[in-house]
């Protein structure tokens, strides 16, 4: 009887491992594309964006990279709480944590 308990508990603590391991590191298209379409995009884009700052540009990993000091700017201004504007949608802590993770060392 006590094997059928161990036998019974294997899988389930084999699948909360992997449900929390590829949480930790924030990826381009988890943690990036979304932040900016949902938070920034809205007023940053095309030719009449705010300071000419213009994230819809930023659709890969490439254009991140290249557009690297863009991103730096963007983490400045929303650590220091000047955007998103105060009347926009505002992101939560961790998406924005997870943002300037990425930003700061992400390269894939
Ligand atoms: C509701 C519209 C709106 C949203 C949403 C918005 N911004 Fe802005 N942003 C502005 C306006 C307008 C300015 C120019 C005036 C100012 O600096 O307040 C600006 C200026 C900036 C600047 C300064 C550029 C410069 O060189 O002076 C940065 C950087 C910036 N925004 C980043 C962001 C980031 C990152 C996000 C998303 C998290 C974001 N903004 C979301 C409207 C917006």
């Amino acid at each position: 009887m006590r094997w059928l308990a161990i036998l019974a508990l294997i899988p389930i603590s084999a699948f909360a491992f992997q449900g929390k391991a590829p949480a930790q590191k924030p990826t381009f298209e988890k943690s990036v594309a979304p932040f900016i379409k949902k938070y920034c995009v809205s007023c940053h884009a095309g030719p009449y964006a705010p300071d000419g700052v213009d994230y819809s540009k930023i659709k890969s990993v490439a254009d991140a990279n290249k557009e690297r000091a863009l991103l730096n700017k963007g983490v400045k201004y929303i650590n220091n709480k000047k955007m998103p504007p105060k009347t926009a949608l505002q992101p939560k802590p961790a998406e924005v944590k997870a943002f300037s993770d990425w930003v700061a060392k992400g390269k894939d």
